[in-house]
């Protein structure tokens, strides 16, 4: 699903997320684990403002589980509730109803005593496109109902949908536009898929990967691509030329970059994470 973002379809995107938000107890914002700064939304605490969250770092099965556990405690550190989950994997995304319950444990408890037997607590899912918010919303209400394809800008009535007996969520996800305004967000978001192919070069973002995991994730990309002590003392630009000319891509350049991407991508130098609490880039919470 690709989205080309412009200044009005934000604004709209915005006020659409903001209307909803009335309606809700708490939000469940949902990021790549890959990129979990990179893959917010830059005004997502101006736009929830004070309503509790719970901060959801999906595809943790293929990002780096060391630094998965850094961001899950830098978020609860901010005061969110934080929790790595996959999508494919019901077993920890099954925790989210109950941790849910625990932010809104004051408003169950006042329901009760005002004698309402089976209290409700309302969510909805907010993120920028791609982090898994549809596939998550189906897995909670444990249905196949058509919550992808939503696009900002479109509106329907809305429904509430049980993830169980307490909890009930907003059957479209809140979709925000991710950061834009600095080039290396662009190509972390580029790397892992969460913007289309379209909007960067290759070239830039092959690169990326090639320094990234060279620096990173050394073992696994000397292995995945065979390489020797001799080829990882080559610059970022000879390492890339050697792998084209080993890949049968010549001076194709470009082939080779889009393979990188690609591996990546599959996960051919296993799981990785771009981004660690404290690095510079990384500027939400400091508004
Ligand atoms: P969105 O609503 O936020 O836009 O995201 P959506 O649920 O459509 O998910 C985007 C892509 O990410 C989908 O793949 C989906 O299967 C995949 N995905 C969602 N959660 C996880 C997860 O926890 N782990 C992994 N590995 N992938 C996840 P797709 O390629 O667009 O479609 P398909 O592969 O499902 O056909």
């Amino acid at each position: 699903a690709t989205i080309q973002w412009f200044p009005g379809h934000m604004a709209k995107a915005r006020n659409q997320v903001q209307e909803k938000l009335k309606q809700v107890d708490f939000v469940l914002e949902i990021v790549d684990a890959r990129t979990p700064e990179a893959s917010r939304n830059p005004m997502m605490n101006e736009i929830i403002g004070a309503k509790p969250r719970i901060m959801v770092l999906n595809k943790q099965d293929l990002a780096d589980p060391e630094k998965t556990k850094q961001w899950v405690t830098y978020y609860q550190g901010l005061g969110y509730e934080a929790i790595a989950i996959d999508a494919q994997h019901a077993k920890r995304l099954n925790q989210i109803p109950t941790l849910g319950k625990r932010l809104m444990a004051a408003k169950i408890t006042k329901q009760k005593s005002r004698g309402i037997r089976n209290p409700a607590i309302r969510a909805m899912c907010i993120g920028i496109p791609n982090v898994g918010k549809s596939t998550i919303l189906n897995r909670l209400i444990k249905k196949n109902v058509a919550v992808t394809g939503n696009r900002p800008g479109v509106t329907k009535n809305q429904q509430w949908l049980k993830a169980d007996e307490t909890l009930q969520l907003l059957d479209t996800p809140g979709i925000l536009w991710p950061k834009f305004d600095d080039d290396l967000i662009g190509k972390k978001l580029a790397l892992t898929g969460a913007i289309a192919d379209s909007v960067y070069s290759e070239d830039v973002v092959g690169m990326y990967g090639l320094q990234f995991f060279r620096e990173h994730y050394q073992e696994a990309f000397r292995r995945a691509y065979g390489l020797n002590a001799q080829d990882l003392a080559l610059s970022d630009g000879d390492l890339m030329i050697h792998l084209s000319q080993k890949n049968g891509f010549a001076d194709n350049y470009n082939r080779m970059a889009e393979r990188i991407i690609f591996d990546a991508r599959q996960g051919k130098f296993g799981r990785f994470t771009l981004e660690v609490p404290g690095d510079d880039a990384n500027d939400a919470d400091a508004e």
